[in-house]
């Protein structure tokens, strides 16, 4: 590949798969934040997908586009019909686990261990590729992965899983800048421990110019995202957009030239209501709400006792929005501190 074939990739932001973090609540809220940010499902595993309760795990609202579905697995025939009925739900890409350390994924041989198998991700991308064509939409088969696992930790080793799974159709590749250890540490010990290696991922992009690579790992500002694109297509933020979700609001202005979406917490807020009402009726718990909006007020005065408010309770008073009315009270006239 030359440089002079190299396909323009405009530059990108997403907020990372995260299980347990990243749901259609949470999807819902950062699209107030931002209209240009990327967002991503938890992983769903591929026979959950097959067998499970579709809708519950599937289903999303229009307004979280765009949106990528990531899938766990190793069975390309599995993988090949999850990917199918992501595709018919809607979903904008469908992105392939090659990250997650958990002992769990790996008995169900799927996530970081199959970077040891690039031929199993390559053949799953390639069914995967077929079966969604097949339902005569235009989604594409991306992959995120780490820059290395266990013994397998040089740009060789990268370069060579890229290729061959590049072969298969897949031209988005989303690399987590540190390598997992799969014996010994524990999913949250593998995004800490081992070292981030940012250049790693700067030097697939020089080695891959016509593929879109998107780096992610410890990027905790939009200035550091900006630095990131110099480099590479497109910056993943996991961490820092959940724990402190109101950087989100910068990323239109500050990365794209557009006006954020709202001007202020409050404001977001307000707009996350009439969606929060609206699943009240429906049945969903308050806090499976109010949990995503922990970390917005972060810095400001009262934030402490809205978060107070709502983690306390929010899960005891499932269905009485007043409880998330009376937190916000404290962020919008702070009490002095007693003394
Ligand atoms: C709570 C939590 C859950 C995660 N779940 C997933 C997941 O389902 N799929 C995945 O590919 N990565 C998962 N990750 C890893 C993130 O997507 C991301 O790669 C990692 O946190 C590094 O990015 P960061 O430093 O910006 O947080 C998870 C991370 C966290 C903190």
């Amino acid at each position: 590949m030359t440089p002079s074939n190299a396909a323009q990739h405009s530059a990108s932001f997403s907020v990372a798969p995260m299980v347990d973090w990243t749901d259609r609540h949470c999807r819902y809220f950062h699209r107030l934040l931002s209209r240009r940010a990327v967002l991503y499902t938890e992983m769903l595993a591929a026979a959950a997908v097959l067998r499970g309760d579709r809708a519950r795990l599937l289903a999303f609202n229009a307004e979280e586009h765009p949106v990528v579905v990531q899938l766990g697995g190793s069975d390309p025939a599995e993988m090949a019909e999850a990917a199918a009925i992501c595709a018919e739900w809607g979903y904008d890409a469908v992105n392939i686990n090659v990250g997650c350390p958990s002992d769990k994924v790996q008995q169900g041989r799927f996530g970081a261990v199959l970077f040891k198998e690039p031929e199993t991700v390559a053949a799953c991308a390639r069914a995967m590729g077929q079966a969604v064509r097949a339902t005569g939409r235009a989604v594409p088969i991306t992959v995120k992965c780490r820059i290395g696992v266990d013994e397998i930790d040089s740009d060789e080793a990268l370069a060579r899983f890229i290729e061959m799974v590049a072969v298969e159709g897949v031209e988005t590749f989303v690399i987590h800048a540190r390598k997992a250890l799969l014996r010994g540490l524990s999913p949250k010990e593998n995004r800490t421990v081992p070292p981030l290696d940012h250049a790693r991922v700067h030097r697939m992009k020089k080695r891959f110019p016509s593929l879109e690579i998107i780096i992610n790992g410890g990027l905790a500002s939009i200035d550091e995202c900006k630095a990131q694109l110099a480099h590479v297509d497109g910056v993943m933020v996991g961490r820092a957009a959940y724990q402190t979700p109101w950087l989100l609001s910068d990323v239109d202005p500050a990365l794209f030239g557009e006006p954020a979406p709202v001007k202020s917490r409050l404001e977001a807020v307000e707009r996350f209501m009439p969606y929060v009402r609206a699943r009240l009726e429906e049945g969903v718990p308050l806090n499976a709400m109010t949990k995503h909006l922990l970390g917005l007020f972060h810095g400001v005065p009262g934030a402490r006792a809205l978060r107070r408010v709502l983690s306390e309770e929010a899960p005891k008073n499932p269905s009485d929005i007043g409880v998330l009315e009376r937190a916000l009270e404290h962020v919008r006239q702070p009490v002095p501190a007693a003394g």
